[in-house]
């Protein structure tokens, strides 16, 4: 039995990061940087979409080395950036992207700080879009304007994607590979997530996300 890391059940929500692009307008060739990017799985994905150049940036060495094997592999070495560094301390200039992309990370680093930054690495009439719980999202709607941002649309998840797309499917094949008597060490990378697995099944709703699409308007 073939055992899949998790950017196979990863990629089900890889659907909501292209309609979030397509929203985005046309924009010829952008500058992109994806924070948090991870094993870039949405960077990969932005790549294609924009056919511009993409900078993945992580604090994370080992997800980065994933991705630098998948920018090798899809030959995307002249246009797709894994970088490593934390988005609060970037070598970045100001006013040198015209997209910033944020999937699960801002409720991470913070949304403050992560507004402001991504203030000062846009240039004026760039879009950010971020992809957060609802309930971690919706208390910062209402500052937005301060930090120089307006929502101008937004692209809902369908309700309980987490547990209906991911950790559904993640404890079913546990269950399968334990059925197989697979040997356990196998399979560790699946079964550290048991806990989130039994958090997400309780309440699913509490999980749900949208991406959100903003633009910078003023200084
Ligand atoms: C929930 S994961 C999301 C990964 C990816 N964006 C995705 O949607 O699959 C959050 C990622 O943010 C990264 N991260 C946390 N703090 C960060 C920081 N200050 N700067 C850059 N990345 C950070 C973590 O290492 C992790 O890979």
């Amino acid at each position: 039995m073939e055992i899949p890391d998790t950017d196979y059940f990863r990629k089900v929500f890889l659907k909501y990061t292209k309609k979030a692009f397509e929203l985005l307008g046309k924009i010829n060739k952008p500058k992109i940087l994806d924070v948090g990017c991870g094993t870039g799985l949405p960077t990969i994905e932005l790549a294609y979409l924009s056919k511009g150049e993409v900078f993945g940036m992580d604090v994370d060495q080992s997800a980065l080395e994933k991705f630098e094997i998948k920018i090798k592999n899809q030959g995307l070495k002249n246009r797709v950036k894994a970088i490593n560094a934390s988005f609060l301390s970037n070598n970045f200039t100001s006013e040198s992207f015209d997209i910033i992309w944020a999937e699960g990370v801002f409720q991470i680093i913070g949304y403050d700080k992560s507004f402001k930054e991504s203030h000062r690495l846009l240039k004026m009439g760039g879009h950010l879009v971020m992809a957060d719980t609802l309930k971690s999202i919706k208390p910062k709607v209402n500052s937005l304007l301060k930090h120089g941002f307006e929502l101008y649309n937004q692209v809902n998840w369908m309700e309980n994607a987490w547990w209906i797309d991911y950790y559904q499917p993640l404890e079913k094949m546990l269950k399968n590979l334990r059925d197989a008597k697979i040997d356990p060490r196998l399979y560790e990378h699946l079964t550290k997530h048991e806990e989130e697995i039994s958090m997400i099944k309780k309440n699913p709703k509490e999980f749900d996300c949208a991406h959100y699409l903003l633009r910078k308007i003023k200084n």
